[in-house]
C-alpha cells in the first residue's frame, strides 16, 4: 500500500494523500486506533464508503456452535467470534440537503495522517457536492491510552462557499457488515449480535445499552458533545433501540466554520448490573469532559513520550524501515497498552480477522517487544493467562491430562480450535505461556508478579508436560503426538521446539517452587514431584540425524520425502489451500520457521556449528506461508552471518501490512509480524538476547544499514545501544550500573560512563536458497 504513490514514506507517520477505495479495507486497519480496550478501525468519519466497520471492545464476543463433519470427543462445542460493538465514530454531514460520500461528487483532495508520536489520526479533506458546493472536512480521532475508556474526535466543517449544513453525530449498534463467512451459523449470530437494553438521548449526550445473546456480555456506550457554530447553529438529539443521535444544523457563510467535540466512553460487563454499567460510561466521560480535548491530547503525547523514550529504534540507511519499525511498535503498543488482563488478539483490535482470537503469536512473539519497552502491559497478559486457569485446567483434565493445557485460540479461555491437528495438539503454547512469564521476571525482577502469578502458571504447565511426555526403557523422555509450529507437520514426535521449550518449562517451574516454598506448597507441589520435572528435563530427547549432521524437526523429518517444489506452482502457495494436510504432513516441507524458532528461543542448546547447518538445512524447506516466519528466519540469519538474507526477512516483516504483503490486511493487522519487526532489527542485528540474568548482544549490520540505535528497558534501567558498522556503544540513561555482554566480552555499563566495543566482521558465508518462488523479496 505504502509502495502505493499516495503512500509517503516519512520517519514518525504515515501519511495517505490520495483516498484510493480499492484498497480502502487495508487503510482501515492501518489507521486503526486502539489502547487494547476499545479499538476504532481507521474507518471514514462518516462511516460510508468501508471496507469493515469496525469498533472492538477487548473481550466482548459472542459464542455458536462449531459444526463437524464428524465429531470427536474433547472437541470444543462453540465457537467465539469478536463481535462489532457500537459504532460512536459516525459523523454524517449533510451539505446542502446532499450527503457527504466521497463516490458522489468531486474529492477535491484528501489526506489522512496517523501521527505515531502524538497518537492521533488526522484527515483533512476538500469536498465539492454534485451540486457544486465546497466544504473543507478537518477530523482529528483518539483512542486514549491515558483514559482507558475515552475515544474521542474533534469534526470541523469549514465552508468555501455559503451553505447549509445538518451533521448527525451517532451511536450505532448492529450495523451492517459484509458477508464474510459462507457458515450460515456463525453468520446468524454476527448479523445483529446486539440485543437492545436501554436508549437515551438528552441534549447533547446519547447513550446505548446492549448485551450479547449467548454470552451474556452487556455493552454500554455513551457520547458527549460540545457544539461550535455561528449563531444560526441548533441541535436536538434522539435516540432508538439501535441509534442514538445528536443532529446539528447551521448556516454557514463562505469561511464560517462549524466544530464538534464529540466524546465517546465504553464499558462492558458479564456481571455488572444496568445501572452499574450506564454509570460507568456516564463517570468515564464526565473524567473526560474534565480533562478537555486539549488535555486528552497533552496526556496521549506524553505517554506516548514515554513509550518511545524506553523503545525507539533509530535506523539510518534505510528510511522504509525506519517509518515500518515505528508504525510496527506503535500498533503493538496499541494492541496491549491498556488489555489490562484480557487477551491480545492476534490482529489485536484492528480487524476481526482471525475471530479476533489470540494465540501463542501473543507471548511468543508481541510479549518480548512489549517486556523490552512496556513491562507492565506485560504482567497484565500474563494475569490474563492466570485468570483463564480454570478453563485450562479443566482443558488438561478432558485431555486425560495434569495441570493445565491453556487453549491454542481463544478469547474467554476455552477452547476455540475446531482443527485439533493444529489446535489441541499443539501443546507448544504452553510452553510459549512459561517462556513469556521466565522472560518477564527476568528482566523486570519483579517478585510480586512471581510469587502472585508466575509459580501457578509455570506449575500447572510444568504438570502438563509431566504427564504428556513419558520415559522410554532407557530413561529418556519423550512427548510424543504433538504440533511444533510448523503446522504442515502435525502430530510428531518429539518436535525438538517444544521439547526445548518444556525442557525449559519444567525447570523453571522446579526453581521457582524453590524460591517460593509457599506457593508452591498451596499448589500441592512436594520435594518429589520437582524431581521428576527435572528429571523429565535432564532426560528430554532432542532428534538430530547424524548422517546429515542436523537436527531433526522432529523425529523421523529428516527421513520424509522432501515436497516437490519444482512442481509447485507460484500461485499454489499458500500451500494448505492447495494440497490436502495429509499430503504436506509426510513430507519435509515447513510452513514456518520451527526448528530455527528453537534455535532463537534455546539458543544454549546449540553450537554455532549445528545453528549454520540447521539454518542452510531448513531454508530450501521453509514456505513461509506464516507471517509468524520471517522474522525469526531474520533473527537466525543474522546470527549465522548471512546478513544481506537477513536484511530481506526484515523486511517481509516490516512490510506485511504496509505493503499488503499476504493480500488480509484488510481482515486486521499482523500484531505478531508487527513485533517481528522489532525483533529482527534488535535481535537479529543487534544480537541480543537475554538468558541467566545477563543481556548479551552481538552485534552485526547489514550494509544498507549505516547505524541502528535502540532503548530497551532492563530491569527497570534504560540501555541505548547504538550500533554502526565498525563499533557498538552502550550507554545506560538511568538506575543502577548494569553486567552486559557484547559477543564475549563481560563488562558493567554506568550512568555517565558509556561503553565502547568494536563490532567484529563476520566469515562470508553463501547463503542457503528458499524453494522456488519463496525467496523473500529483495531490498
Ligand atoms: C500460524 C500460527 C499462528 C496463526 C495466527 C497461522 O497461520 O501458522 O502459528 O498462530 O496463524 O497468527
Amino acid at each position: 500500500m505504502i509502495s502505493h504513490s499516495s503512500y509517503v514514506v516519512e520517519p514518525w507517520c504515515v501519511r495517505e494523500t490520495e483516498l484510493d477505495l480499492d484498497v480502502l479495507a487495508q487503510s482501515e486497519s492501518v489507521f486503526a486506533l486502539s489502547n487494547g480496550h476499545v479499538g476504532w478501525r481507521g474507518n471514514l468519519d462518516e462511516g460510508e464508503p468501508h471496507g469493515l466497520p469496525g469498533s472492538y471492545l477487548n473481550g466482548v464476543h459472542e459464542r455458536h456452535p462449531l459444526p463437524y463433519a464428524e465429531a470427536g470427543y474433547g472437541y470444543p462445542e462453540a465457537g467465539q467470534t469478536v463481535i462489532n460493538v457500537t459504532n460512536g465514530k459516525i459523523i454524517r454531514l449533510l451539505v446542502n440537503d446532499e450527503p457527504f460520500d466521497v463516490r458522489y461528487g468531486r474529492l477535491v483532495s484528501h489526506e489522512r495522517v496517523l501521527d505515531l508520536r502524538a497518537g492521533l489520526l488526522r484527515r483533512t479533506c476538500e469536498w465539492t457536492s454534485p451540486a457544486g458546493c465546497t466544504v473543507r472536512v478537518t477530523s482529528t480521532r483518539l483512542v486514549s491510552l491515558t483514559q482507558r475508556s475515552i475515544a474521542a474526535v474533534v469534526y470541523e466543517v469549514e465552508a468555501v462557499d455559503d451553505v447549509r449544513l445538518v451533521v448527525q453525530s451517532e451511536l450505532v449498534a448492529n450495523e451492517q457488515l459484509p458477508r464474510t463467512s459462507g457458515d450460515p451459523r456463525v453468520s446468524a449470530v454476527l448479523d445483529s449480535p446486539l440485543q437492545p437494553e436501554e436508549n437515551q438521548a438528552l441534549n447533547n449526550r446519547l447513550r446505548l445499552v446492549h448485551s450479547t445473546s449467548v454470552t451474556g456480555l452487556r455493552v454500554a456506550v455513551a457520547a458527549d458533545h460540545v457544539v461550535e457554530g455561528p449563531p444560526s447553529t441548533r441541535s436536538f438529539s434522539e435516540s432508538g433501540d439501535d441509534t442514538s443521535r445528536l443532529t446539528v444544523t447551521s448556516s454557514l457563510a463562505a469561511g464560517e466554520k462549524l466544530r464538534l467535540e464529540k466524546t465517546v466512553s465504553y464499558s462492558w460487563s458479564q456481571v455488572r448490573s444496568l445501572p452499574a454499567v450506564r454509570d460507568q460510561v456516564e463517570a468515564a466521560l464526565a473524567g473526560a469532559r474534565s480533562t478537555g480535548w486539549q488535555g486528552l491530547c497533552d496526556e496521549q503525547r506524553e505517554y506516548l513520550d514515554v513509550f518511545w523514550s524506553r523503545a525507539d529504534v533509530e535506523i539510518d540507511g534505510d528510511a522504509e524501515i525506519q517509518q515500518a519499525v515505528r508504525f510496527a511498535m506503535f500498533h503493538v503498543l496499541q494492541a496491549g497498552a491498556r488489555a489490562e488482563q484480557r487477551a491480545i488478539p492476534s490482529k489485536g483490535l484492528t480487524g476481526s480477522g482471525y475471530d479476533g482470537h489470540s494465540f501463542w503469536d501473543t507471548e511468543t512473539f508481541v510479549l518480548p517487544l512489549l517486556t523490552l519497552t512496556s513491562p507492565d502491559s506485560v504482567a497484565e497478559a500474563l494475569r490474563w493467562r492466570q485468570a483463564t486457569l480454570p478453563a485450562a485446567r479443566e482443558r488438561a483434565h478432558q485431555l486425560g491430562l495434569k495441570g493445565a493445557a491453556f487453549p491454542w485460540r481463544t478469547i474467554d479461555g476455552s477452547e476455540g480450535s475446531g482443527y485439533w491437528p493444529a489446535g489441541t495438539a499443539a501443546f507448544h503454547i504452553n510452553a510459549d505461556i512459561a517462556d513469556a512469564v521466565i522472560l518477564y521476571v527476568s528482566l523486570t525482577g519483579d517478585v510480586d508478579f512471581e510469587r502472585e502469578t508466575g509459580v501457578e502458571i509455570l506449575v500447572e504447565t510444568a504438570r502438563m508436560w509431566h504427564s504428556l511426555g513419558h520415559h522410554d526403557p532407557h530413561g529418556k523422555f519423550h512427548i510424543d503426538g504433538v504440533t511444533g509450529p510448523d503446522e504442515y507437520s502435525a502430530i510428531a514426535d518429539d518436535n525438538v521446539y517444544t521439547n526445548l521449550m518444556a525442557q525449559a518449562n519444567l525447570r523453571a517451574a522446579a526453581d521457582i517452587v524453590e524460591r517460593h516454598t509457599k506457593e508452591g506448597a498451596a499448589l500441592g507441589v512436594d520435594d518429589e514431584e520437582t524431581a521428576a520435572w527435572r528429571d523429565a528435563a535432564a532426560a528430554m530427547t532432542v532428534p538430530y540425524d547424524d548422517a546429515i549432521g542436523v537436527h531433526e524437526q522432529s523425529a523421523g523429518f529428516t527421513r520424509h520425502q522432501v515436497w516437490d517444489f519444482a512442481a509447485t506452482q507460484p500461485d499454489q502457495y499458500p500451500l494448505m489451500l492447495h494440497f490436502p494436510y495429509f499430503d504436506l504432513y509426510r513430507r519435509q516441507v515447513v510452513k514456518q520457521a520451527d526448528l530455527v524458532l528453537a534455535m532463537v528461543k534455546q539458543p544454549q542448546a546449540f553450537d554455532e556449528e549445528q545453528k549454520a547447518r540447521n539454518f542452510a538445512y531448513y531454508e530450501p524447506l521453509t514456505v513461509r506461508d506464516s507471517s509468524l516466519s520471517a522474522s525469526t528466519q531474520a533473527i537466525m540469519a543474522a546470527e549465522v552471518g548471512h546478513l544481506r538474507l537477513a536484511y530481506d526477512y526484515l523486511g517481509e516483516a516490516a512490510l506485511m501490512d504496509l505493503h499488503d504483503l499476504e493480500n488480509n490486511t484488510r481482515d486486521g493487522l499482523h500484531i505478531a509480524s508487527l513485533a517481528g519487526t522489532w525483533a529482527a532489527l534488535v535481535g537479529g542485528f543487534g544480537g541480543m538476547r537475554y538468558r541467566n540474568g545477563c543481556a548479551a548482544f552481538a552485534p552485526r549490520l547489514p550494509e544498507k544499514l549505516r547505524r541502528l540505535a535502540f532503548t530497551v528497558q532492563v530491569r527497570g534501567r534504560r540501555l541505548r545501544v547504538e550500533i554502526t558498522g565498525a563499533a557498538a556503544t552502550y550507554t545506560l540513561l538511568d538506575g543502577e550500573p548494569l553486567e552486559l555482554r557484547h559477543y564475549d566480552d563481560l563488562f558493567t555499563v554506568g550512568i555517565d560512563r558509556p561503553q565502547t566495543r568494536k563490532v567484529p566482521t563476520l566469515p562470508a558465508r553463501t547463503a542457503p536458497e528458499q524453494p522456488p518462488s519463496r525467496s523473500p523479496r529483495h531490498r
